[in-house]
């Protein structure tokens, strides 16, 4: 396999659950965003919008709703998660970017999911952790969904879809989970 940093950032990047607490600099941040608007987007719609939370207090209520709407959800995993006194969906990391799709679009997910990939490859190659939490999503079906979407400013038409942690890395030199094999056929 050829190797560059590219290809090494790929590979390296780890799903990072342990942050130190400093928060990330505004290079880092805006470095962040441009990976992700530089994704491709079906059509070059580029159907996103990017919120990014840096507020203890909010994610801290965000935290909390979460774990109500699990209580409620019918669902035996998340209402485990929501009576376990650590579960932190943020995993205390100092940055969390939510990103949204437009409704209009014609692949917002798709659209979404290659710049939040990129956002992740990019803080590899910069030194910071990253995670992507899907399940911080999950706040935006209950109840207070529509609270939510307007308390974080998500434009109207705009759908949350993916979100992802982001820091200074507490724990480093993870070991990549095994891959799967058998996965890739040749037609030539
Ligand atoms: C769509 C998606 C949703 C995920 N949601 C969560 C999540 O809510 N919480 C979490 O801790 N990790 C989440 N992850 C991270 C995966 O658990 C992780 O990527 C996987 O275990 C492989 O580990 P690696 O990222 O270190 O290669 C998610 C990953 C993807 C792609």
């Amino acid at each position: 396999m050829i190797s560059n940093h590219t290809i090494e950032s790929i590979t390296k990047r780890r799903s990072i659950r342990s942050y130190k607490p400093e928060q990330i600099s505004e290079e880092e941040l805006n470095t962040l965003l441009e990976a992700g608007r530089y994704a491709p987007s079906a059509a070059n719609q580029q159907p996103w919008h990017f919120t990014v939370l840096q507020n203890k207090d909010i994610m801290q209520k965000i935290k909390q709703d979460l774990k109500e709407h699990f209580k409620s959800s019918g669902s035996v995993r998340f209402q485990q998660l929501a009576s376990d006194e650590i579960f932190n969906p943020f995993h205390n990391a100092p940055t969390a970017i939510i990103v949204s799709g437009s409704e209009k679009a014609l692949m917002p997910q798709a659209d979404c999911a290659a710049a939040l990939q990129n956002m992740l490859i990019a803080a590899e190659a910069i030194g910071l952790g990253s995670c992507w939490v899907n399940i911080v999503i999950h706040l935006f079906n209950g109840e207070k969904g529509d609270f939510w979407g307007s308390e974080l400013g998500i434009p109207v038409g705009y759908k949350p879809m993916y979100s992802a942690t982001f820091g200074y890395k507490a724990l480093t030199n993870m070991p990549a989970p095994p891959r799967k094999e058998g996965c890739i056929n040749f037609v030539r």
